[in-house]
């Protein structure tokens, strides 16, 4: 395992660590995600402990499964009491850019269902400014040059996100653009043009939502709070 990956593994662990007995918790996508599911069904199994998850992906669902983390879903439950998911760049003000799986949307609605949002990452996600890493955005796919072309006027050339050299389908069934803006000077007035644009289902753009942020760095893991 290369020194990334064991820092995904500890904020993972040290995450899982902070679930209580009893708690509904939000699972959200990725390689971070990973060791927290599987620290979470090994938490179940040594401790005895019992909590319900909602995966924001098809893949989480899957780990989940296979670690034997019991599953939920908004039918039967409508609030959580905490959601944690990775990121692909937080900024100082705890502004995220998400999506770099492709799960954004259900990863945002697990956000906005949880009392409090906790981001895992590795150091190297911290950024002083969010846009280096192009931001995804999940859009219709009708008329999606259309809404495309839209996203452009706003400072970026998006570009479709391709698998196999087909369009990438999300688990909702649209597509994602990533738009290399490359500096968000204001991440909430991005948000706010490209929500306002027909088309655009969701950005990854991650407003006010997270609480803390668990990092993983070469002097070890750091807990902090908004
Ligand atoms: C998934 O759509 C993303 O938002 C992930 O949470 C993000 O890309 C972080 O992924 P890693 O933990 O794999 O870096």
């Amino acid at each position: 395992m290369n020194t990334q990956d064991q820092l995904k593994k500890t904020v993972g662990e040290k995450a899982a660590s902070l679930v209580q007995d009893g708690m509904k918790v939000g699972l959200g996508s990725g390689s971070t995600v990973y060791w927290l599911v599987r620290a979470l069904g090994e938490r179940m199994k040594q401790e005895g402990i019992h909590i319900e998850g909602i995966p924001s992906s098809i893949q989480t669902g899957e780990w989940a499964n296979e670690f034997g983390v019991p599953l939920t879903d908004f039918a039967t439950t409508k609030e959580l009491d905490v959601t944690i998911d990775g990121s692909d760049e937080v900024d100082p003000n705890f502004q995220l850019i998400k999506g770099g799986g492709a799960a954004l949307f259900r990863e945002k609605i697990i956000a906005q269902a949880a009392e409090k949002l906790i981001i895992i990452v590795d150091a190297s996600k911290m950024v002083k400014q969010l846009g280096a890493y192009a931001l995804p955005v999940e859009i219709l796919p009708f008329a999606w040059e259309r809404t495309a072309y839209e996203i452009e006027k706003l400072g970026c050339v998006p570009v479709l996100r391709l698998k196999d050299g087909e369009p990438l389908i999300t688990d909702n069934g649209n597509y994602i653009v990533d738009c290399p803006f490359e500096k968000i000077e204001d991440p909430v007035d991005l948000d706010q043009k490209l929500q306002k644009i027909v088309g655009v289902i969701e950005t990854g753009l991650f407003i006010d939502m997270a609480d803390s942020v668990i990092v993983g760095g070469s002097e070890g893991v750091t807990m902090k709070e908004k």
